[in-house]
């Protein structure tokens, strides 16, 4: 009797809290503490030995593991002579635009002696992102994954893996990078590439001086496995594989998808994919190796090399003996030009779309915007020689304007209404010109320079074409969006045809993601709803391309509500 009372005083209240819309909201998450100590560390790696900036002397560094609807507090300690800041790559970062992290965008720079506490919450997000310094190259060697976990009791909408391995994609530069970018920009040529990429920080046995630092993943037969792959690099794009294993592919940028069979995947620099491997069910007597090497569209010179870890599997537990010498199969990765694979795969990912994960795909458009991405010059200096093409310096923009960073941050500068000599809000809408993007380049391939953004009225309803350029040769471009999650509604090649691709355009179950390549040669359109205030930067991810200017800022106004509106800085906002 007393049992059954107590039921119906449990369903009342469920009713209760339902009625008052307090289900979900009231389950509030864990306060989850990190701090982090930026210091030198010396790596060695293919023999070579430098002194690097990291987060507490790791490399990769730390993990960040916590659950959908937790808040995190991490505080940010600068103990090294460079200026560091820490972007939260793919948080979307709700009402706290003051904790994403861009240098001179949402902050000035923590300096020397200096930190700051990164606070935000993990709304409406679950699955692998990562996060890594955002100021000049130090994300070459600062980066770590994020791991959001589903609230308590909620499942995975596929088969609980019995283990979750985090897979991060890096680049090793012998060089110190710092040096790199820096030597380039003066130069105006392509900077120096990378020496190797890395798995988990190493580079594996293709590569001299490098087998002991191969990356081993050993599993069990017959159990699934969740790899949480991460793209770090600086600036490639990276096809990976496991020979003879397939996998399936359930998530991009911490969004479900519906999950698909691949031998093969295409990552992005700033994406992330999370992959389910079934392994074996029987001991198989051999050995796998996995690798990832670039997919490369650009005219420029990149690091043509493959870096491979080794999948092996324990022994069956009845058998006494080792085995040496197993074979090992090797994958095969498709041509590094391979667009047609690039189309392929990235058209088979669609949003899971379920009755729990819906794709909230806008469906009403406020606004149309049409960006070309791209590469472009800006004139020598009198008395240099540049080594950019024909003697100017490579540059790159978005319709034709190449960012100048300002020298305090946008968000500051927005916020305290002292935007004048800061920034202009007249980001071109449009090219200023039309020219036939992916024809024979215009003569003049000069690009202007600006500190611009685009304001957008809270709730503004997004639509953006972003397409590429031939200027200096068509190239691959992963575009990053802070702050939100773009649905990918349509790409194709060639120039965006404003009336018929619109036609095709997928406004069921396009999948939802923070970066999107777009195609060498091609366009890509995306949607996105502005329902956060602040200052968003989007840029290539392409770190030599944000360098030459390749990116650029929305400026999403407050709404009317309270919980639509920028919250007040924290007291140790950093100072330029
Ligand atoms: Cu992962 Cu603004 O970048």
């Amino acid at each position: 009797m007393a049992t059954k009372s107590l039921g119906v005083v449990f369903s009342l209240m469920t009713t209760f809290c339902l009625l008052l819309g307090l289900g979900q909201a009231k389950e509030t998450g864990k306060t989850r503490h990190y701090r982090f100590d930026i210091k030198l560390q010396n790596v060695t790696r293919l023999c070579h030995t430098k002194s690097m900036v990291t987060v507490n002397g790791q490399f990769p560094g730390p993990r960040i593991v916590a659950r959908e609807g937790d808040r995190l507090l991490i505080k940010v300690v600068n103990h090294v002579q460079n200026n560091i800041s820490i972007h939260w790559h793919g948080i979307r970062q709700l009402q706290s635009g003051w904790a994403d992290g861009p240098a001179y965008i949402t902050q000035c720079p923590i300096q020397t002696g200096q930190s700051y506490v990164y606070n935000f919450t993990v709304v409406g997000q679950r699955g692998t992102l990562f996060w890594h310094a955002h100021i000049s190259w130090l994300r070459a060697t600062v980066y770590g994954p994020i791991i959001i976990l589903p609230k308590n009791n909620v499942a995975y909408p596929f088969t609980k893996p019995y283990k979750e391995v985090p897979i991060i994609f890096g680049e090793w530069f012998n060089a110190d990078t710092e040096a790199i970018i820096n030597q380039a920009l003066q130069t105006g040529g392509g900077p120096n590439v990378s020496d190797a990429y890395t798995i988990n920080g190493l580079p594996g046995p293709l590569y001299n001086c490098s087998s002991k630092d191969t990356f081993k993943l050993r599993v069990k037969p017959g159990k699934t496995y969740l790899l949480r792959l991460i793209n770090a690099a600086l600036n490639d794009e990276l096809f990976f594989s496991i020979a003879n294993h397939s996998l399936t592919v359930v998530e991009a940028d911490a969004v479900y998808v519906k999950p698909f069979e691949t031998q093969t995947l295409l990552i992005t620099p700033g994406q992330t994919t999370n992959v389910v491997l079934k392994t074996k069910p029987f001991f198989p007597n051999a050995a796998f190796m996995m690798s990832a090497r670039p997919y490369a569209t650009g005219l420029g010179t990149f690091d043509n090399s493959t870096v491979a870890g080794i999948l092996d599997y324990e022994l069956p537990s009845e058998s006494k003996s080792t085995i040496h010498n197993l074979p090992l199969f090797k994958p095969s990765l498709p041509a590094l030009n391979d667009t047609t694979f690039a189309t392929r795969f990235t058209a088979r990912l669609r949003s899971l779309g379920s009755e729990q994960y819906p794709a909230n795909v806008p469906q009403r458009v406020d606004k149309r915007f049409f960006f070309t991405v791209g590469l472009g010059t800006s004139p020598c200096d009198q008395n240099q020689t540049c080594q950019g093409p024909n003697g100017t310096k490579f540059s790159a923009s978005i319709n034709n304007v190449s960012f100048v960073q300002p020298t305090t941050s946008l968000l500051q500068a927005h916020f305290l209404g002292r935007s004048n000599g800061v920034y202009s809000p007249y980001f071109p809408t449009n090219p200023i010109h039309w020219f036939n993007y992916t024809g024979t380049p215009p003569n003049n391939t000069m690009v202007s320079n600006g500190t611009k953004v685009l304001v957008l009225p809270f709730n503004t309803s997004v639509e953006l074409v972003m397409q590429d350029t031939s200027i200096l040769g068509a190239e691959s471009h992963p575009l990053h969006l802070h702050g939100f999650n773009f649905f990918i509604v349509g790409q194709g090649f060639g120039n965006f045809d404003p009336k018929n691709d619109p036609k095709n355009f997928n406004l069921v179950d396009p999948v939802e993601r923070n970066t999107v390549g777009v195609p060498s040669g091609g366009w890509v359109a995306v949607r996105f709803l502005a329902d956060n205030p602040g200052v968003w930067f989007m840029h290539c991810h392409l770190e030599v391309h944000t360098s030459w200017g390749l990116k650029m800022a929305w400026l999403v106004l407050d709404g009317k509500l309270p919980n639509q509106k920028l919250l007040l800085p924290p007291a140790d906002l950093p100072k330029c």
